[in-house]
């Protein structure tokens, strides 16, 4: 053996572990292919209302690259982009960071969220709805658009605040279904509140922005000092029958001719306009079924 070929295999036995090793860290680093159905997840999206927090409001705007303002009693909030983008969204997130921020309310490095990104609601979306739903984002095109910080009147920045505010209003957990009651019923109540998250508006909060458990659902005065509806049915609108909800949650069609205010027209163009006949249906039947309560005497 000549001096020549010992070196070079010297030199192969060092590089070829060194190969190995460079491309096991490529390999680490690749983003991992979502699991989940991304067909699936983009009619989950929709029925969870995220592109109207997530993209600006503003003719031309990229969809869920974030920048959409959203008013609160404690400051402006700004939807973050959510696109796959590496440094801008979130293209480094694994499958477990995404879970964690939609079900217990925590970014990647354990601070808590701001309940304005409603994952009390959110919170209850089942696993496999969970899965698409992150395989949907991940499939969208990459958008460099930094996200916007919120603009958040003292006390309400600090986000370690947010800690009490989850230790009174906040249960984690996928929804359940009664099995007393029927499938559509179940999803019903799924579609209404883990994924709708209509209780956001339609019940009404307390000093702490805590919602009211005695009047879930049952409206009230909004934080713009506009009044939501009751959507029990000691009020929901008595005189409508099923056709007339399934018109105004489908297209905000009314009997009357009545054009629904801004932020339900929103809803509908974005969540409840592009439910299947079947889920509506199954939403409107689950309203039907609610505990009636009155409204409130002002
Ligand atoms: C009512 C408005 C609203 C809706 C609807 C909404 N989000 Fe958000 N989302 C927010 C806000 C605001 C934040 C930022 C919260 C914070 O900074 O604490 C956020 C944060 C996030 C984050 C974390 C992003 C990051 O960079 O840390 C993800 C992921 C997310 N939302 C996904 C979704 C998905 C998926 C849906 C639909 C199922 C959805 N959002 C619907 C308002 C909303
Ligand atoms: C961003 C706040 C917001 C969210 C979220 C929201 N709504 Fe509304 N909704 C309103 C407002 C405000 C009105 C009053 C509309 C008007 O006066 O034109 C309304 C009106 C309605 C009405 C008409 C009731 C009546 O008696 O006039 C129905 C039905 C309704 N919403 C159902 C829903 C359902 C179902 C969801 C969840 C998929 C939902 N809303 C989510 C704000 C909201």
């Amino acid at each position: 053996m000549t001096i020549r070929t010992r070196t070079c295999q010297r030199l192969a036995g060092g590089i070829v572990p060194l190969l190995l090793a460079l491309t096991s860290v490529v390999w680490a680093q690749a983003p991992q292919p979502a699991k989940g159905d991304a067909k699936r997840g983009e009619y989950l999206s929709k029925a969870g209302g995220c592109l109207g927090c997530h993209t600006e409001e503003k003719q031309g705007a990229v969809a869920y690259a974030g920048g959409r303002a959203l008013k609160t009693p404690f400051g402006t909030f700004y939807g973050p982009n959510i696109t796959p983008h590496p440094d801008a969204g979130i293209g480094k997130w694994s499958e477990a960071n995404f879970f964690r921020a939609m079900r217990e309310g925590k970014r990647p490095d354990g601070a808590n969220y701001f309940p304005a990104f409603p994952y009390p609601s959110f919170t209850a979306i089942n696993d496999t709805d969970l899965r698409d739903l992150f395989a949907y984002l991940k499939s969208l095109p990459a958008n460099a658009q930094p996200s916007r910080a919120h603009e958040l009147r003292f006390p309400f920045n600090v986000r370690f605040g947010v800690t009490f505010w989850k230790m009174l209003y906040f249960k984690p957990g996928a929804f359940i279904p009664d099995a007393k009651l029927s499938e559509q019923l179940n999803r019903g109540n799924y579609l209404t509140n883990a994924l709708g998250h209509c209780g956001e508006c339609h019940t009404p909060r307390n000093f702490m922005g805590g919602p009211r458990k005695d009047r879930f659902l049952a409206g009230g005065m909004g934080p713009e000092g506009k009044e939501i509806p009751n959507l029990t049915p000691a009020r929901l609108k008595k005189k409508w029958g099923d056709k007339d909800l399934t018109d105004f949650l489908a297209s905000g069609l009314t009997p009357d001719g009545d054009e629904p205010s801004a932020a339900m027209r929103e809803v509908i163009t974005n969540t409840t306009g592009h439910l299947t006949p079947a889920d509506l249906a199954a939403m409107i039947a689950y309203l039907r079924s609610l505990p009636p309560i009155e409204d409130e005497k002002k």
